[in-house]
This record gives C-alpha cells, sequence and structure tokens, in this order.
C-alpha cells in the first residue's frame, strides 16, 4: 500500500505536534485532512470564506486559476463549447464520459420528455404579482416540485435520485419561460418535443398563439454555447450550498432551489444583470474614469461588476469565449456598433491597464459579457441569472449526484471561533437599570 504522505502540524507555545495525512489529487493542490485536528489538538480550523478550504472530493470539474483552466471530467472547455451540445455536456457531467450515439438519443428523449410541468403547478405562477423578479419565482416554484413529484423523493434510491436529477434538468425552462410570461402576462406555452433543450426555452419564452413562431437558429446556437459554459465550476457558493442542504438529506428539489437562491446574489451569479445595471449607469465611455476610480476607493462599495474572480488569477476562459461569441452574434443580428459592447469592450481596456486591477488580478469574469449577448436576443436583464441558473442546475445535480452516491457523505455542521460574552447570570428585567 502507498505510504501516505502527512503534514505536521507544531503548537509553538506548547510543543505538540501532530501528523496530519495528506490527500492527494489527480491534478492542482493537495489537501491536509484535518478532520482528526479537533479531536487531536482541541482547535478548529480558521477559514472564512474557504480561501484554502477543499470541502469534498470530486471526479466533476477542475478548475486551475493562475492558467485559467476549465475542465469538465477532464475534457477542456474551450473544446467542449467548439463541438458540444448542452445535453451531450449534461450526460459528461452527470455521467462521467461522453455519451455515444444511443445514450444521448436515450438521454435527450428522457429529458424532453419530462419538460411539462404539472397542471395545478400553473396556479403557482398566478399567485405571485405580475412585476415579481423571476428569480424569486424561481426559488419558489423549484422548492415546491417536491409537493408535487412524490414518486422521486427518497433519497436513498439511486433510480429515483436519478429521475429527479432529470426532472429538474428538463423543468428548469419550462419554469424560467413561465416566469417570464407570468412578467409579461402572456399565456403560459407548453414544450414542443420536436425542439432541441435551448429551441425549446425560446419557444416557450416567445410562441404567442396568434401565429407560428420558429425559434431563431442564431439564439438557439448562442444559448446552447452559453449553457456548456456555465453548466459547472466545482465548489462555487451555490453548488457548495447545494451540497450543503443536499447533506442534511432534504429533497433534491429542495436543494436546488436553495442554490437557486445562492446563486441569485450579486457577488455570484446575479452579476450579469447587474453589469448591465452597470453600463447602464456608467451610460457613455467619458464617465468610464469616474467609475474605475469608485471601484478602486475603499470607501466607496462600488465594484466593477463582471470583474475579478476567487479562482481566476487570469482571464476567465469562459469570458474569453463569451467575448468572442457576443461578437459573432451582434454581427449576425447587424447589430455590429451595439453600444453596451463597445462601451464594455472599452471597461475592460482601461481596467486591464489600470495598476490596481493588475496588481489583484482581476479579469473580466463569465458574467462579464453574458449578459450582453442574452440582451441582444432579447432576453430582459431580469432573466440573465434565470438564464444561469437553468444552465448551473446540470452542475448542481451532479454534485449533488456524486454526493448522495458517496456512501461515506455526513451531514456539512462547521464549527466557529466564539467571540461573545463569556458565562454571565440572568438578571431580573426588575434589577436592571
Ligand atoms: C461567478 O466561484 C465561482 O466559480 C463563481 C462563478 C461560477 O461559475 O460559479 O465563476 C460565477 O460568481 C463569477 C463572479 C461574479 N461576480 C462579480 O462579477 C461581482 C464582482 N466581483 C467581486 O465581487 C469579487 O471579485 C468576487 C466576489 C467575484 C471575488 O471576491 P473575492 O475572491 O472574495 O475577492 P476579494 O473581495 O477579497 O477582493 C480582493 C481584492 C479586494 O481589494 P483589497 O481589499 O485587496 O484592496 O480585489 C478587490 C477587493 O476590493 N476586488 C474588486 C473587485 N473584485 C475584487 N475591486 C473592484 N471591483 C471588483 N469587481
Amino acid at each position: 500500500m502507498a505510504e501516505v504522505k502527512t503534514f505536521t502540524l507544531t503548537n509553538d507555545e506548547t510543543g505538540q505536534s501532530i501528523k496530519l495525512p495528506i490527500r492527494e489529487s489527480v491534478q492542482g493542490p493537495a489537501a491536509i485532512d484535518v478532520s482528526s485536528l479537533y479531536k487531536e489538538a482541541g482547535v478548529f480550523t480558521y477559514d472564512p470564506g474557504f480561501m484554502s478550504t477543499a470541502s469534498c472530493q470530486s471526479k466533476i470539474t477542475y478548475i486551475q486559476g493562475e492558467e485559467g483552466l476549465l475542465e469538465y471530467r477532464g475534457y477542456p472547455i474551450e473544446q467542449l463549447a467548439v463541438n458540444g451540445d448542452f445535453l451531450e455536456t449534461a450526460y459528461l457531467l452527470l455521467y462521467g464520459e461522453l455519451p455515444k450515439k444511443d445514450e444521448l438519443a436515450e438521454f435527450d428523449h428522457d429529458i424532453t420528455h419530462h419538460t411539462m410541468l404539472n397542471e395545478t403547478l400553473k396556479n403557482f405562477f398566478n399567485g405571485f404579482h405580475y412585476n415579481a423578479h423571476p428569480m424569486a419565482i424561481m426559488v419558489g416554484v423549484v422548492g415546491s416540485l417536491s409537493a408535487f413529484y412524490h414518486d422521486s423523493l427518497d433519497i436513498n434510491d439511486p433510480q429515483q435520485r436519478e429521475i429527479a436529477a432529470h426532472r429538474l434538468i428538463a423543468k428548469m425552462p419550462s419554469i424560467a419561460a413561465a416566469s417570464y410570461r407570468h412578467n409579461i402576462g402572456a399565456p403560459i406555452v407548453y414544450p414542443r418535443h420536436s425542439l432541441s433543450y435551448c429551441a425549446n426555452l425560446l419557444h416557450m419564452m416567445y410562441a404567442t398563439p396568434c401565429e407560428q413562431y420558429e425559434p431563431d437558429p442564431i439564439a438557439e446556437k448562442a444559448l446552447n454555447l452559453l449553457f456548456i459554459l456555465h453548466a459547472d465550476h466545482e465548489q462555487n457558493a451555490s453548488t457548495s450550498t447545494v451540497r450543503l442542504a443536499g447533506s442534511s438529506l432534504a429533497n433534491p428539489f429542495a436543494c436546488i432551489a436553495a442554490g437557486i437562491a445562492s446563486l441569485w446574489g450579486p457577488a455570484h451569479g446575479g452579476a450579469n444583470e447587474a453589469v448591465l445595471d452597470m453600463l447602464a449607469e456608467i451610460g457613455d465611455v467619458s464617465q468610464i474614469d469616474k467609475y474605475i476610480a469608485k471601484a478602486k476607493d475603499k470607501d466607496d462599495s462600488f465594484r466593477l461588476m463582471g470583474f475579478g474572480h476567487r479562482v481566476y488569477k487570469k482571464y476567465d476562459p469562459r469570458a474569453n469565449i463569451i467575448r468572442d461569441v457576443c461578437h459573432q452574434v451582434l454581427e449576425k443580428l447587424a447589430d455590429t456598433n451595439n453600444p453596451l459592447f463597445e462601451l464594455a469592450q472599452r471597461l475592460e481596456e482601461i481596467a486591464l491597464s489600470d495598476e490596481y486591477f493588475i496588481e489583484r488580478k482581476l479579469y473580466p469574469n463569465v458574467d462579464f459579457y453574458s449578459g450582453i449577448i442574452y440582451r441582444a436576443l432579447g432576453i430582459p436583464n431580469n432573466m440573465f441569472t434565470v438564464m444561469f441558473a437553468i444552465a448551473r442546475t446540470v452542475g448542481w445535480v451532479a454534485h449533488w449526484m456524486e454526493m448522495m452516491s458517496d456512501p461515506r457523505q455526513k451531514i456539512g455542521r462547521p464549527r466557529q471561533v466564539y467571540k461573545g460574552h463569556a458565562r454571565r447570570e440572568y438578571i431580573p428585567i426588575s434589577q436592571r437599570d
């Protein structure tokens, strides 16, 4: 048996040393296994924001931040983006291998035939005010799915876990489209089995009962690529939320609803909508310097949305691809001098030549250009993070399935460093002066 490498920790005050095993990785940093630290040394590790903490072992996605690398099950994102189909990528993330033709056909058929929503679920949408943010609707409706699909709630049954995973992937576009239709006061449109995953989403968003609607192939192709790029990203905030929720053995619909809630934050998936709001606020190239100064000002809460990343300290490989696709989509839509795109490119140029951003290795991330494409496809700003959630549902369910199939999985329960009052006695109100 290979010798286990260890890391020795020494308490400089007491001289106590303990040896901790090292968990080797296939690629990327190894980890010191500190699970016995408290038992052996009576201390915790402290790592708010998890800057240096591996929360689990996973085989799904690998990110190398210094080089700007992203691989799904070992395949570089650039190759999947050029060759891929979103459901093929979904299969890869769920099952670990690229599907053969018949496997993809069966998976595609299964997902397609789960796209309908339970008819009574439609009443749920009417419970929201017309101007409810679609992400608020998504969180509520996805969380309610366990009330409708009782035959895929037994998390100990691998078959039921798989059905729940397929239902979630299949129904997210239907729920997203229904949220949008509720926002614009239009009737919910049923999916069509003859359409691809992305074309069906466009159909359910934009078809009208009054005339034949054919999804725009440019939009279908752009969505397919954007969904591949957004499908998974290792242990980001929303995926970690799904894993923590799942660790309590909560049902998969509740776990994905928790992931949607976490993704909505502007520091995470909500950034794509925040980028467009920021570009609208900047308004003009002449204002860029003012906003760069605000972003650098410690006393100003303003941050350059779509910039920076906890892991990437080079250009986010997805942002590279999206920027190029943005250009192509705008050209095809004859929108070549799109002021937003021009402003974004100029903002990027100025920021990347500024010492503050260079020193902190702040580059455009996946959210910087994606909103400009969504906007060019006619998708409203408040639907941008919904698009992100549709794609990331594949990553969320892949990580949930990986965790739930591990017999050693335990409930996630971090500890703390207590900084409150030491023990003190209760004082009756009559004695409180
Ligand atoms: C996503 O984790 C993932 O993988 C996420 C994601 C995925 O696919 O799941 O990639 C998707 O969420 C992308 C990120 C989208 N968010 C944004 O674009 C919001 C703007 N970005 C920042 O809020 C920030 O960069 C984060 C949240 C993305 C990362 O924050 P970190 O890693 O905690 O970094 P930090 O806040 O400690 O910043 C380090 C320094 C600080 O300055 P100093 O205190 O060292 O002087 O960089 C500064 C920050 O003030 N900084 C920024 C900045 N981002 C960091 N300054 C101005 N503008 C910014 N955007």
